[in-house]
């Protein structure tokens, strides 16, 4: 139906017929002439209907917003002073010679525009006519293109790409499962899997050596910007290689995307981090190293002073005390300091101490705050060497459980770092390692893993790994880039004997385990390859790299952000005919109809 693309139509062509195809994305009557601004995926172009041919005229006069035209005409070059330098097809606009409307389309709920303020309601419901904005065009041609490099990455370097099941066995990643019945077998379910990691470990013991997948995971746990229910994994997996080499495979596959989507060239190689540090210097494992803002350690220096607030976590193992300095944080006003103090309440801060330096060459008499006379000169003097304070700046601190100082500190320094304008532009990817391989559960009073419970741990020695759990560290990595987890993988445990100690140290007994992993232990005592992977987090990536606020903004239909999807209703009650079939009754809920 068409020579060419709107986006596409440019000098080149100038004094050529062309058939372009689109929707009308704007209408301009201009005594006597119409102007259509003619949409498609790659971009708008000019169409000039003038009275001269008065049936084509007529119909222009009657083409509305989103109506899908097909016109031939004849490209010229726009007269002197009418160029448009935004736009790529700016120079030429294409004098209509034949106009067939081949659709209408009703008042819109809003105007297909970039810059339209949309409630995300109305752009889910509507979904196609969102897709249609020029941006969404782009981040959708952005995650194509980015799927493109890396699946031709792998390729290149002998990766397989092979399918796991969707229809399949619970896979523990830590949320919960999306469940589907059984007709043929009554009162079961598969699950859908939250990773593919058993079945690509699986593939390495069956000696396919190099496996990929890009594959959608399933996980019913708590929404956020950057989790949906369902996602899509960039999933790797490699047998006979270390953490090195896995490492810098994927460190050189992201420089290649870089490269190749954004023409932006990665620094090599990219930073490595303990998880000990990340914790200490920035309270979380996923640092945004693009603000220049550190946590400050202060615990050995707090345990005598006479303010309780900061005396007894530094006096408890599970206590911490931290100084956070705002350079020329002076300036915030008390409201300011009010509102940070409500910020990391949310967090379970129970205050926000704060130190403001009017004059740091006073010593104590140059500095404003209501708990500087609870501390003896000597603190005073660790607090201001320490955090390198300066006139002007502001020192906040945080005391509580480890935990909490953590997560609030840490939320509290991106948030300055974004309201004080302090944050870097560019690109920091970081890999942060040596994790825990446990983390004690309080409330269910055991162990859980930190990443999974597949990931081998440093020691070879089982003895070593049940001695001390809270010691132990595992070949774990993350992959972090501007503050977001974009990726995270380990090296296997590839020794039965080695899985059935975690997984007791799990809490997971020999029955329990036989029954949820029975294939995987019997699959790793036949001839088991050392081997390890990684999975990426392809929504996360395309959306760091797009500048969207959401993965939901580069997903084509993404659920809400209560997991439901506002263009198909799903999910939604279904027959009871179906139910039956599946020997599913549903329990009442108190004031409710089954089913609703
Ligand atoms: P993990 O659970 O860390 O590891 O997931 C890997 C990456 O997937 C992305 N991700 C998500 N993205 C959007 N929405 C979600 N709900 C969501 N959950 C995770 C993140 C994350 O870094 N099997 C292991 C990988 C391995 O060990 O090889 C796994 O799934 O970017
Ligand atoms: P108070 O003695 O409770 O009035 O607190 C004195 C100062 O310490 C106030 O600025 C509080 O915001 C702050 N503060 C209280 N609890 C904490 C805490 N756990 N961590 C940091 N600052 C705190």
């Amino acid at each position: 139906m068409r020579s060419h693309y709107c986006g596409h139509i440019n000098e080149s062509l100038a004094e050529q017929e062309v058939d372009v195809c689109g929707w009308v994305h704007r209408r301009r009557d201009h005594g006597g002439v119409i102007f259509i601004d003619l949409r498609d995926r790659e971009g708008l172009v000019q169409v000039v209907f003038d009275p001269d041919a008065p049936e084509i005229f007529a119909t222009a006069e009657r083409v509305r917003s989103e109506y899908v035209l097909r016109v031939k005409g004849k490209v010229r070059p726009r007269p002197a002073g009418t160029e448009n330098v935004h736009l790529a097809t700016g120079q030429v606009e294409i004098i209509a010679q034949q106009l067939e409307i081949l659709n209408r389309s009703e008042p819109l709920p809003f105007q297909v525009e970039d810059d339209s303020e949309l409630n995300e309601e109305i752009r889910l419901r509507y979904r196609y006519l969102d897709l249609r904005r020029p941006q969404m065009q782009r981040r959708l041609q952005m995650r194509a293109q980015t799927t493109r490099t890396l699946r031709r990455f792998l390729d290149d370097r002998g990766f397989l790409d092979i399918e796991t099941p969707m229809l399949t066995k619970s896979t523990p990643e830590g949320a919960r499962d999306y469940l589907v019945p059984s007709r043929t077998y009554p009162g079961e379910f598969f699950a859908l899997p939250q990773s593919p990691q058993l079945f690509k470990q699986i593939l390495m013991m069956a000696g396919m050596d190099r496996y990929y997948q890009i594959v959608r995971c399933f996980r019913d746990e708590d929404l956020r910007a950057d989790r949906q229910p369902e996602f899509t994994q960039i999933d790797v997996e490699m047998s006979f290689i270390n953490e090195e080499q896995i490492m810098n495979l994927m460190e050189d596959m992201i420089r290649e995307l870089f490269a190749q989507v954004l023409e932006v060239p990665l620094h090599s190689p990219f930073p490595r981090m303990t998880y000990v540090e990340a914790v200490a210097r920035f309270g979380i494992d996923r640092p945004d190293l693009r603000i220049p803002l550190e946590l400050v350690e202060l615990k050995d220096v707090m345990g005598a002073v006479d303010f309780k607030v900061f005396s007894a976590p530094a006096n408890d193992p599970n206590g911490r005390v931290v100084a956070l300095r705002l350079p020329k944080g002076g300036e915030l006003s008390r409201k300011e300091i009010d509102d940070y103090t409500a910020f990391v309440a949310r967090y379970g801060a129970k205050g926000l101490a704060y130190i403001k330096i009017n004059e740091a060459g006073k010593g104590r008499d140059g500095l404003q705050s209501p708990i500087v006379k609870f501390m003896p000169d000597e603190v005073i003097a660790a607090i201001m060497q320490r955090t390198g304070a300066q006139d002007g700046d502001l020192i906040f601190f945080g005391a509580d459980k480890a935990k909490i100082v953590n997560e609030s500190m840490a939320a509290l320094r991106v948030k300055l770092g974004h309201d004080r304008d302090l944050v870097e532009r560019g690109w920091r990817p970081l890999w942060v390692v040596d994790f825990p391989m446990f983390e004690y559960d309080d409330k269910a009073n055991r162990w859980a893993a930190l990443h999974h419970p597949f990931t081998a741990p440093k020691v070879n020695d089982i003895d070593d790994v049940t001695r001390d759990p809270g010691h132990c560290i595992s070949r774990a990595y993350d992959l972090v880039l501007n503050g977001t987890e974009i990726g995270g993988g380990s090296i296997r445990i590839h020794r039965p004997e080695m899985q059935q100690a975690v997984f007791g140290l799990l809490g997971i007994g020999e029955e329990e385990a036989k029954e949820k992993f029975g294939f995987l232990l019997d699959a790793l005592s036949y001839g088991c390859p050392p081997h390890g992977g990684l999975a990426f987090g392809l929504d996360r990536l395309v959306m760091l790299m797009s500048g969207a606020g959401s993965i939901r903004d580069v997903m084509a239909f993404p659920k809400t952000q209560s997991a439901s999807c506002l263009l198909t209703s799903a999910p939604s009650p279904v027959a009871d005919m179906h139910l039956r079939e599946l020997g599913i009754r549903l329990r009442k809920v108190e004031g409710e109809k089954a089913g609703q």
